[in-house]
């Protein structure tokens, strides 16, 4: 089976952790999943965003060939293009009637109107915690988008403009896989930062999710059609709300939930076949090299 995507530190583990396992996993480039993957193959869709963040990394398309060559694909292409718009995840997940911030897409000022602050206004296709500002008044509201309207991703896809879900400091974040939670990990913002990604200082420590936290994320994972997501939960009024989800999470083993191993819990429900251990290479060390270094920001 083979990681499709682009080079990322995650994609580099999960190849690493499923091979321990006896899984013949490789990562592929797009055109190379094309070429090496038939029928009874599984080809897990791990695009991301773009660092410019206007739009997907290049070659998503392949995924449904994939699909059309019999390949089983899981993270089709438009599971991942629902989890990394929020704009088509806000609208599947309040059509669903599932707990998110109010969102409105807007191209101007005055398409904000109605968001009453304290808001927070982001890229359609952000990761990161890149370029996302929270805004006490009106006129930071209007600041922010002034200051924004150059960028290439507001010239591209306009911004969301997100009610604020009050900061408590840190939010859950879950690993679905097939409809079970795998994963999960509570981040910390950095002191002084409201923003809980990694990525700008957050911190990750282990967490047991609550039942009512882990029905959340598998109802949104199902509604937004993924295979392998992360979906990120902030605790508002007792309960949570459904902030994002991410087609290619970046996770590790601080995500295993007591004993079990993140990367195998995913493997296993993702029902990935597995060689008989008499077949199994035994020097784990001869893995096939990524093709090119992976990155390492965390979201
Ligand atoms: N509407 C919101 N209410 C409260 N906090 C938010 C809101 N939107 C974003 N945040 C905070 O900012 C972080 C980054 O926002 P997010 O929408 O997840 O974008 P990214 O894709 O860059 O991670 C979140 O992890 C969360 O801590
Ligand atoms: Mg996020």
């Amino acid at each position: 089976m083979g990681i499709v995507g682009w080079p990322q530190e995650t994609n580099a583990r999960i190849v690493a952790a499923w091979r321990d396992l006896g899984v013949t996993a490789g990562m592929l480039l797009p055109a190379e999943a094309r070429l090496l993957l038939g029928r009874h193959d599984v080809g897990v869709g791990r695009f991301d965003v773009r660092e410019s963040l206007d739009g997907v990394q290049p070659g998503i398309e392949i995924l449904t060939e994939l699909e059309r060559d019999g390949v089983r694909v899981v993270n089709r292409a438009e599971a991942l293009l629902n989890a990394h718009d929020k704009l088509r995840t806000a609208r599947l997940l309040g059509d669903a009637d599932l707990p998110h911030p109010k969102t409105r897409h807007v191209r101007s000022l005055e398409d904000a109107t109605d968001m009453a602050p304290p808001v927070v206004v982001k890229p359609r296709f952000g990761s990161w915690g890149t370029d996302v500002f929270r805004c006490e008044t009106s006129l930071e509201i209007a600041q922010t988008l002034a200051a924004v309207r150059s960028r290439p991703w507001f010239v591209k896809h306009g911004a969301l403009v997100q009610e604020l879900v009050p900061p408590v400091g840190y939010d859950l974040r879950l690993v679905v896989a097939a409809g079970q939670v795998v994963g999960a990990v509570q981040r910390a913002a950095r002191a002084g930062e409201w923003r809980t990604n990694v990525a700008i200082g957050g911190t990750r420590r282990p967490a047991r999710p609550p039942h009512e936290a882990c029905a959340l994320g598998v109802m949104a994972a199902a509604i937004i059609g993924a295979d392998l997501v992360g979906v990120d939960l902030l605790p508002a009024a007792g309960g949570y709300v459904v902030l994002e989800l991410n087609g290619a999470v970046e996770f590790d083993r601080t995500y295993d939930l007591g004993d079990a191993n993140v990367f195998a819990a995913a493997a296993a429900a993702l029902h990935l076949p597995r060689l008989p251990i008499r077949l199994r290479p035994t020097i784990s060390s001869g893995r096939t090299p990524a093709p090119s270094r992976p990155k390492s920001r965390v979201s």
